[in-house]
């Protein structure tokens, strides 16, 4: 019983099958224009960039911001690596932040942080600690949990600091603002970002997109990420671009896929009732919730055990993977990755507590309510043997 599996079927066959038997099959096949249209019309952005993976996103998104090496970032510590790294491939620094209780980035922390630890001088938001431009934000929604982050917004186009959503994991997950209106995440910040990873809500293999409502920024990263070509005929680059476009093949399983969003999302969340339901009554056994009024798209469900040390968490995960059921760890906080120890932090408290005893649990789609049952029960047996075991 999986985390969470890729599920491809006879017409996902049938389009990849189609899309190769045509020969377009490149990043220049159509399908991929298609593809981008029909994301956009999903997440109500104006515009949409298929990539090859959700790294290459974050990547292209800092990129046209500006981002460089005069730069620091701001990033949630709970995340997974993706989100910091092309921070670092730009030679800029992130300053990591701790989560708020659904594991998104604790916006609080953050204006506090922009109100009182930096000062705005030429149009620029400076960290009076390193001295640094703070260009971007990234916030991510963790787990297909909604972020809002609407409080920010406001101060951010005051200080001039770009917010880029990290929305990975979070295709089908929508915040609601204060006007009441649900917005996709990802369409809210300057610049969105998606993965079509194989074990996300839905899969292109391998896979990315930008969405963005800028038009400015939309054409500068389809330059971009196409090998930033002036003169197809003449062969006139100048700039330095990437390949980082999706190709047709999977353009053609994200258009089948994303057909079937709307189900994949009701089975997710048919999956998080009976969890909701099943662990509803224990004090020490607590399931992720998410923010109130949000809608999420339930991608992967998080279980904290109040009273279990890390070892203890891990021992609890190994008997559960004896009876078949898949678990890890969430992502290890940034700030402990010892290549980032480097890294400024900021107040960093419920990151490390959480990351201690709290474990990822089969979401898959294709799991029926008594797997789910048949999980929780292990869960709740085995966490009685550990606790009473002082020696586990
Ligand atoms: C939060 C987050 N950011 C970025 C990524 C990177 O996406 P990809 O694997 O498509 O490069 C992932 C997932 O894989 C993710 O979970």
């Amino acid at each position: 019983m999986k985390l969470s599996i890729p599920h491809i079927n006879h017409s996902d066959t049938q389009s990849l099958k189609s899309v190769m038997k045509s020969g377009w099959i490149s990043t220049s096949a159509r399908i991929v224009n298609e593809f981008e249209k029909k994301l956009s019309s999903f997440c109500k952005t104006k515009y949409s960039i298929a990539l090859n993976s959700g790294t290459s996103a974050i990547h292209l998104g800092l990129k046209i911001l500006g981002v460089n090496k005069n730069c620091e970032v701001i990033v949630p510590s709970i995340t997974f690596i993706a989100t910091v790294n092309p921070i670092l491939y730009l030679g800029a620094k992130p300053i990591i932040f701790d989560v708020d209780q659904y594991h998104n980035l604790k916006i609080s922390d953050v204006i506090q942080f922009i109100k009182n630890k930096t000062k705005f001088k030429n149009k620029r938001t400076i960290n009076k600690n390193t001295k640094k431009e703070i260009k971007a934000i990234i916030v991510a929604h963790m787990w297909g949990r909604a972020c809002d982050f609407s409080e920010l917004t406001k101060l951010c186009k005051k200080r001039n600091i770009y917010i880029i959503e990290d929305a990975a994991e979070a295709l089908g997950s929508y915040v609601n603002t204060k006007r009441k209106k649900l917005k996709h995440c990802g369409g809210m910040g300057d610049i969105g970002c998606l993965s079509f990873n194989a074990n996300k809500i839905i899969t292109t293999g391998s896979g990315g997109a930008i969405i963005t409502n800028n038009r400015k920024l939309y054409l500068k990263a389809q330059y971009l990420a196409n090998q930033a070509k002036d003169d197809t005929f003449n062969y006139i680059h100048n700039e330095c671009g990437y390949n980082y476009k999706m190709n047709g093949m999977a353009a053609a399983l994200g258009i089948s896929q994303l057909k079937r969003i709307k189900k994949k999302i009701s089975l997710r969340k048919k999956i998080y009732k009976r969890y909701s339901l099943n662990f509803k009554n224990q004090k020490n056994i607590k399931l992720l919730s998410f923010q109130e009024k949000s809608k999420i798209n339930y991608w992967i469900n998080i279980i904290s055990f109040k009273m279990l040390n890390f070892n203890q968490t891990y021992n609890l995960s190994q008997k559960l993977l004896k009876k078949n059921i898949e678990t890890r760890r969430i992502w290890r906080p940034l700030n402990l990755q010892t290549f980032l120890k480097k890294f400024e932090t900021y107040n960093i408290i419920n990151s490390n507590k959480y990351y201690l005893n709290s474990l990822c649990i089969p979401s898959d789609e294709g799991l029926s309510i008594s797997d789910i049952n048949k999980i929780s029960d292990y869960i709740k047996k085995y966490y009685k043997i550990i606790k009473l075991n002082k020696n586990s």
